[in-house]
């Protein structure tokens, strides 16, 4: 290897482990003595007189309301009325700064953040509609926009949710996606949090601004470790081939600080690998920029050992019967450890003794938590973790350590002797094992929940019934991280399966409109044939989107309950008179374009004068479909008609002033009318004509109207945008059309950052037209996101 090492990776891996040695030796030593036991007895009893109630009280709160724990705002609401929210907030975000942040809760100023967090987060989530539904939008791209608008890092949230958007478009199959998601969410959510912290009260806007972008940025790209390293061998994605050649990558990165190149890649998964290639690098490359020299060495360090610990962990095979407690736990500390020393040494803080200590001491705990709760999953990957190496070898191997035994001497050591003694950490502590218990119990159920206790906890009869108890009796124990995390996972579920019905709805919709749009000739006299007919008909069989009457089909038959077959000249006239307007909008005399959908526009297949008639020609029969709208009442359909009219005649007049804007700069209000008359418009028809058949009120329609304005306008910024970084083959139509012709559009006036910041405050508007809909929106919901995310 020629490059320069930063690390010894032997070296600080050594080190690492002798200290993880020594702290397993005395843990060791507590664990055969069983000190947990007296000790934790001691504590439980004084702790469950805040948690068991007495019975009819008890009986009385339960009777009340039940809680539904699945819904996150009902949840809510349901502590909130209970007056049980502020201390469950307060648990919850005490035990976040000692796990997250590393914090003391002995120390006055962390109780002084906790309650002032505390604070904030109450009143962001008991806020009412007041806020247009803020809390419920936490997780959308919406709610991510209007929060960045807060703090003026627009560009930053712009940046993450593409990365965010191209993450979860590469996960590949093998992996388990919202897991990955959620995790890289979190990291970048720590990350922001310690940067939070590190930051004082007095700071400069101009700098918390810049503070924030920065934390996000490296959150994401040490939070792109999470899916793209060790899930990613964790997953049974690569071959083995493959995985041997990726970690050695992984590795030499850690010693020299830089992803090498890629070189040579002879597998399956060559795509997927030059992706995450190409943003590691960049991710690792921002990181080392961001860094002072004295933390650069131990970020990589920090890292080195942490890969290595994972890897040495990921080696071991379940059929082996020989592991010792020392080859068993140590990698644990080690990467439990190292996986959350590492944060503070991304964002490049000083050194805190206090954090490093304590940190390195904490992190086992939550391994153990998590290994007990994923205990059956693991078992079925066949992943040695304490639990199924002790449930696979218990019988053969007395010399192992029980780890649920483990568990409770490190939470009794945790408590007593590094936190010493302080009565909040042992509240918050106890709070966080009963409630682990609790949830292993309603998620496996009660009888495998009482196997699995057998197996770990009953050489300890006393305290085994003690514990359980408490599992039984005791309130009060949740925590508002493990709601998020369910709700989160749930809404990533949801989403993708949203998602994925869309695309499906959109492919079969449009499959049926291109069956019935073609024109035909009439038959009977082949002299009479009408190359007008064939002209339309090589621009309608040519690769469009169809949007325009989907949207159309989708509300009309889905939501307004109208008839298919009823409203097929409806379909056929919106599709007629949109590609018109493209037949005409590239004309040499307008936009002189010579690709559309992805073939030679008309004017160059066949003149001018065909492409005029033919635009000409397909205008009128859309008028002509419409009228033969004979299942609907006349007055209705004249209606319809009239309104196409007059929409056919505003939109001349965007493209009049479309054209008209060559060699000048518009100012906002006249780009945003320009694009409601050019392309807005032609959304607000496909959403108002079924609407018109379906005779839906005013009010209705008026919001329709809204949803429209912003969305259409969201939609041709998006085209803007794309005609200068999209991708030919993909868009079917010439880049760089409008700087050639001179066109002002939102790029050209405020640049792609304005442009897109633009394109995303319309389209959070739209997300807030869209309440006031009284239908079910989902359809335009994830229309609205496919409009500002798509590629063509
Ligand atoms: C293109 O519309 C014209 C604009 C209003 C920007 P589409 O992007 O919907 O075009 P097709 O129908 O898919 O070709
Ligand atoms: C055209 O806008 C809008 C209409 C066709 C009415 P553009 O001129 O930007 O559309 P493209 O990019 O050519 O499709
Ligand atoms: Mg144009
Ligand atoms: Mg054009
Ligand atoms: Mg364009």
């Amino acid at each position: 290897m020629n490059e320069e090492l930063i690390n010894n990776p032997d070296l600080s891996y050594q080190l690492a482990e002798q200290k993880a040695a020594q702290y397993f030796q005395s843990l060791y030593v507590q664990v055969k003595q069983k000190t947990f036991i007296p000790t934790l007895t001691k504590d439980i009893h004084s702790w469950k007189q805040n948690h068991i109630h007495h019975p009819i009280l008890s009986f009385f709160i339960r009777g009340k309301r039940k809680a539904n724990s699945n819904g996150y705002y009902s949840y809510i609401q349901w502590l909130d009325y209970m007056g049980k929210l502020d201390s469950y907030l307060d648990r919850s975000m005490s035990y976040i700064y000692m796990r997250d942040l590393g914090k003391s809760l002995e120390s006055p100023d962390t109780q002084a953040r906790v309650s002032r967090v505390v604070a904030n987060l109450k009143n962001h989530l008991t806020q009412n509609d007041a806020n247009k539904g803020d809390t419920k939008n936490d997780f959308s791209m919406y709610g991510l926009y209007r929060m960045a608008q807060k703090e003026g890092i627009e560009s930053t949230m712009i940046w993450l949710i593409n990365k965010l958007k191209r993450v979860s478009s590469n996960i590949p199959k093998g992996m388990d996606a919202e897991q990955a998601q959620r995790k890289l969410i979190k990291i970048i959510a720590g990350v922001i949090m310690h940067v939070n912290e590190e930051m004082d009260n007095d700071v400069s806007s101009e700098s918390r601004k810049q503070k924030l972008d920065e934390a996000i940025r490296l959150g994401y790209s040490y939070g792109l470790t999470y899916p793209f390293i060790d899930d990613l061998l964790d997953a049974e994605v690569l071959s083995d081939k493959e995985e041997k050649q990726y970690s050695n990558l992984i590795r030499t990165t850690l010693i020299t600080g830089t992803v090498p190149k890629l070189g040579e890649w002879t597998g399956t998964n060559k795509n997927l690998i030059k992706y995450i290639h190409s943003e590691l690098r960049e991710a690792f490359e921002y990181i080392r920029a961001h860094q002072r020299p004295e933390t650069l060495t131990s970020f990589f360090e920090q890292s080195y050992v942490f890969f290595q610990s994972q890897e040495v962990d990921r080696l071991k095979d379940l059929s082996n019967p020989n592991y010792t407690n020392e080859e068993l736990y140590i990698p644990i500390i080690l990467k439990s450890s190292s996986s959350r020393l590492i944060i503070r040494s991304v964002i490049s803080a000083p050194e805190d003794e206090g954090f490093d200590h304590r940190t390195f001491f904490y992190g086992i705990y939550n391994q153990l938590a998590d290994d007990f709760a994923d205990m059956f999953d693991d078992m079925r990957d066949g992943a040695v973790t304490p639990y199924t190496y002790y449930l696979k070898y218990h019988e053969k191997r007395p010399d192992l350590i029980n780890p649920f035994e483990l568990y409770w001497t490190v939470i009794a050591n945790l408590i007593h002797n590094v936190y010493h003694s302080d009565a909040k950490t042992c509240e918050v502590m106890l709070d966080r094992a009963i409630n682990g218990l609790k949830r292993f119990k309603e998620k496996w159920g009660s009888q495998k929940y009482n196997e699995v206790m057998k197996l770990f906890s009953s050489r300890n009869p006393k305290f085994n019934s003690l514990i359980q108890t408490m599992v039984g009796k005791a309130d009060d124990v949740d925590f508002f991280d493990k709601l998020l995390r369910d709700h989160m996972i749930a809404n990533l579920k949801n989403e993708r399966k949203e998602q994925e019905k869309f695309a499906d709805t959109i492919k079969i919709v449009r499959k049926q409109i291109n069956d019935i749009l073609l024109i035909p000739q009439s038959e009977d006299n082949d002299l009479m044939k009408n190359p007008i007919i064939d002209a339309a008909n090589y621009s309608l069989e040519s690769d469009g989107k169809r949007l325009r009457p989907i949207i159309t089909w989708v509300m009309g038959i889905n939501e307004y309950g109208l008839n298919k077959s009823a409203i097929m000249p409806l379909l056929k006239s919106l599709e007629y008179m949109h590609t018109a307007s493209l037949i005409f909008d590239d004309l040499p005399s307008q936009d002189n374009a010579s690709i559309r959908r992805g073939r030679p526009t008309l004017h160059r297949v066949y003149n001018t004068a065909i492409a005029e008639l033919t635009g000409l020609f397909l205008t009128q029969k859309a008028i002509e479909e419409q009228a033969s709208l004979d299942q609907f009442d006349t007055k209705t359909v004249l209606k319809l008609i009239q309104y196409t009219a007059q929409k056919t005649e505003d939109m001349c007049k965007g493209q009049v002033m479309d054209l008209d804007s060559k060699g000048k700069k518009l100012t906002l209000d006249q780009l945003n009318q320009m694009c409601f008359y050019k392309t807005g418009l032609a959304f607000e028809a496909s959403l108002l004509m079924p609407a018109i058949l379906a005779q839906a009120s005013e009010s209705e329609m008026e919001a329709l109207k809204k949803f429209a304005y912003h969305a259409g306008i969201a939609f041709q910024i998006k085209d803007d945008l794309l005609d200068v970084e999209g991708d030919l083959s993909l868009l079917g139509k010439s880049i760089g059309k409008d700087a050639e012709n001179n066109n002002s559009t939102f790029v050209s006036v405020l640049g792609k950052n304005g442009a897109q910041k633009a394109m995303w405050d319309h389209y959070c508007f739209a997300v807030e037209m869209l309440q006031e809909v009284p239908r079910n929106t989902n359809f335009l919901k994830h229309l609205l996101n496919y409009l500002v995310n798509r590629d063509h």
